[in-house]
């Protein structure tokens, strides 16, 4: 059976773009494949975390992945802490990894450069080599992102090819799958740029337990253009595109899909907003009920960290085999 692995950091809001990128083909694809989804609080570290706040987001992003849909008894569902296996097998990717390619991320390279004297981490630099660890120790064929996490993939392949080339088959050589539209929601009001969890209460960005009123305030003053055409095309028309995208991704079709009968920029925001809050309030009536009970999620979790190890387990166990460790 295919095997399919993703992950999601507990910091900042959710935002659609999390939701449209990958969350809602988690939920609908979980029954498809034997299906692993994990909350990856150890990649939150890679900047300062208040303690107990870190402890009380990763909880509610739990929450938050059962309320789009996720079925702790259909997938697996865990803290990547809970499961030891990730930091253990992340040791031997970043000797895998070189120098020269965690330096090429372009994750890495805009977060590195955000302020001058800001606080760069060790673990911004080699973070790639833990995801990857999270993704090769399940065997997993296939990975569902949004684009910005692509490159982050194909490291993970590229790591395992090499490691399968020099110490002989190991790991799976996972892909990374993209959804038909909304794998790069930008922000709203600036379309260059991707919607992001970082914005906190920025108009741009549409949290998914944002209000109605506020996700039809956002929508309708979204950025357009100077035109009166309605058409599908990044470059030209980036603000337009993105709403295409977000219709297209609210109501399962591609942005070219959408598109189809509009002539004018307001008719498109008004069913991009009403398609927004229609997907919208069903996860946010779940999550409203499952936040009354976090020691039920904290039991799933706990549930899932050891159907997880299960099968980590025994791959890190490959893995340091073939690499030459000597058993115990
Ligand atoms: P994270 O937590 O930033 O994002 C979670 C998922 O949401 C997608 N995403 C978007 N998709 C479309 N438009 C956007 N504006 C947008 N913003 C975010 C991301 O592509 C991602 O799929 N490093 C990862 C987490 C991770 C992981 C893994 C993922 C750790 N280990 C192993 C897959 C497999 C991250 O920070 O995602």
């Amino acid at each position: 059976m295919t095997r399919v692995f993703s992950g999601i950091k507990p910091t900042g809001n959710v935002h659609l773009g999390n939701l449209l990128g990958a969350l809602a083909r988690w939920a609908d694809e979980q029954h498809l494949a034997d299906s692993l989804y994990c909350v990856v609080d150890l990649h939150a570290l890679t900047v300062p975390q208040d303690p107990a706040e870190l402890r009380a987001t990763t909880l509610r992003l739990a929450q938050l992945l059962i309320a789009v849909g996720l079925d702790p008894e259909a997938c697996t569902l865990f803290a990547q802490s809970h499961v030891a296996e990730h930091t253990e097998l992340a040791w031997l990717m970043e000797c895998t990894a070189s120098f020269g390619e965690l330096s090429r991320m372009t994750q890495f390279k805009d977060k590195s450069s955000r302020g001058a004297g800001e606080f760069v981490s060790g673990g911004l630099f080699t973070y790639p080599a833990l995801m990857a660890a999270d993704i090769l120790l399940y065997d997993t064929d296939l990975v569902p992102v949004g684009d910005d996490q692509r490159q982050h993939v194909e490291l993970a392949r590229d790591l395992a090819e090499r490691f399968n080339s020099r110490y002989g088959t190991t790991f799976v050589v996972p892909q990374a799958t993209l959804p038909i539209a909304g794998a790069r929601v930008m922000d709203l009001q600036d379309p260059s740029s991707k919607m992001s969890k970082s914005e906190d209460a920025a108009p741009g960005t549409i949290l998914l337990l944002d209000d109605p009123k506020v996700i039809e305030r956002k929508i309708k003053r979204a950025v357009t253009d100077a035109e009166a055409e309605v058409r599908y095309d990044v470059e030209a028309k980036p603000g337009v595109s993105n709403l295409l995208s977000i219709l297209g991704g609210a109501t399962g079709r591609t942005p070219q899909e959408a598109a189809a009968g509009y002539t004018q920029y307001g008719p498109l925001k008004a069913d991009t907003a009403a398609a927004v809050i229609e997907l919208l309030t069903p996860i946010q009536a779940r999550y409203a009920e499952l936040a009354a009970d976090p020691a039920e999620t904290a039991r799933l979790l706990a549930l899932g960290a050891t159907k997880a190890e299960q099968i980590a387990g025994p791959v890190l166990a490959r893995a340091k085999e073939a690499i030459g460790l000597l058993p115990r």
